[in-house]
C-alpha cells in the first residue's frame, strides 16, 4: 500500500461512528472497517473466534487486543487493494491496539492517519442506543433508529432499506451492557488520546449530538473538504 490514508473514528458507543462511516462510504467512496461488525459476523457464523468472543460482546466487555489486531491485519490484506481512503470505525480502542496499528501501518508503507472523535453526553448516548436497530444480515448490518421522531428510521418498519433483511436489536444494546460499554470507553479514552498526543497526531472533535447531515458537514469542514462535497 502506498500513499494511503486511514481515518480513525473514535468516540463512545452510540455516538454515530457506524452511521457517519456509512455516509462516507456512500458519498465519498471510502471503505469502512468496523471491528464491531467483524466480531458480530464471527458470532453469526459461529466461527471459533465467534464462540470465544460471544460472551464478551454480549456483556459489553472488550475483545482481547491480539484477536482484534489479527482481524484488522487480515482485513487490510484482503480488502485494501488500491489507494482508497479507509475508515477504521471503533479501532483502536486501547493503547496496545494503537501501538499495534503503528506496526501494521509501518509494514505497509506510506499511510497517513487522520483522527476524528465524535463527542456526546452519556445520557444522550443511552437514549440513542436503546432506540437502535440493525440489519440481521451480517454482511449488511445497516444501522437505523426506531425512535419515533428520528430521520434515520427504515422506510418500512423492521425492514432494511438496503437489503430487505429483518431489523433486530443488538445483543449488547440493553442497559447493563450499555453501562459497561460506556464505562470501558471512558477508562480507555484518556490513554488513547495521550498516546496520539505524544505522537504529535492531531485529533479533531465533532459534536455528535446534531442531526446526521450536520455531523457530516462538520466532519467535512474540519477535513477541509466542505466545498468539494456540499
Ligand atoms: P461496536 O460495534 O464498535 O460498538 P460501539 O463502539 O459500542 O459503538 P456502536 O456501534 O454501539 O455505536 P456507533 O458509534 O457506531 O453508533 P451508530 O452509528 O450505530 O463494538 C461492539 C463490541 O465489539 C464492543 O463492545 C467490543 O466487545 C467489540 N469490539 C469492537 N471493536 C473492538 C476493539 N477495537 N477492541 C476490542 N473490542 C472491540 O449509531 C447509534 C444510534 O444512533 C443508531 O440508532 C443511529 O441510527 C443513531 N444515530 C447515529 N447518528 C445520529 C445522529 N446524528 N442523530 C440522531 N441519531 C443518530
Ligand atoms: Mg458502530
Amino acid at each position: 500500500m502506498v500513499n494511503k490514508e486511514i481515518v480513525l473514528f473514535l468516540g463512545p458507543p452510540g455516538a454515530g461512528k457506524g452511521t457517519l462511516s456509512h455516509l462516507c462510504v456512500k458519498r465519498l467512496g471510502w471503505i469502512q472497517l468496523s471491528t464491531g461488525n467483524l466480531c458480530r459476523e464471527h458470532i453469526a457464523q459461529r466461527t471459533e473466534i465467534g464462540e470465544k468472543i460471544d460472551f464478551a460482546i454480549k456483556s459489553g466487555k472488550l475483545v482481547e487486543d491480539s484477536l482484534i489486531v489479527d482481524m484488522v491485519d487480515q482485513w487490510l490484506d484482503k480488502t485494501v487493494k488500491g489507494d482508497q481512503t479507509v475508515i477504521f470505525d471503533g479501532f483502536p480502542r486501547t493503547v496496545p491496539q494503537a501501538e499495534a496499528l503503528q506496526k501494521l501501518i509501518a509494514k505497509r508503507g506510506d499511510i497517513s492517519l487522520r483522527l476524528v472523535r465524535l463527542t456526546m453526553s452519556d445520557t444522550d448516548l443511552v437514549t440513542r442506543l436503546l432506540s437502535r436497530a440493525i440489519c440481521k444480515n451480517n454482511k449488511c448490518q445497516a444501522v437505523y433508529s426506531v425512535h419515533e421522531h428520528s430521520s434515520l428510521k427504515p422506510r418500512t418498519p423492521n425492514i432494511c432499506d438496503e437489503c430487505e433483511g429483518a431489523l433486530v436489536r443488538r445483543s449488547d444494546d440493553e442497559e447493563t451492557a450499555i453501562t459497561e460499554r460506556l464505562k470501558i470507553y471512558h477508562e480507555h479514552e484518556k490513554g488513547l488520546l495521550s498516546f496520539y498526543e505524544m505522537m504529535g497526531q492531531m485529533i479533531s472533535d465533532v459534536e455528535a449530538h446534531q442531526p446526521l447531515e450536520e455531523v457530516y458537514c462538520s466532519f467535512l469542514d474540519i477535513q477541509g473538504m466542505l466545498n468539494d462535497n456540499d
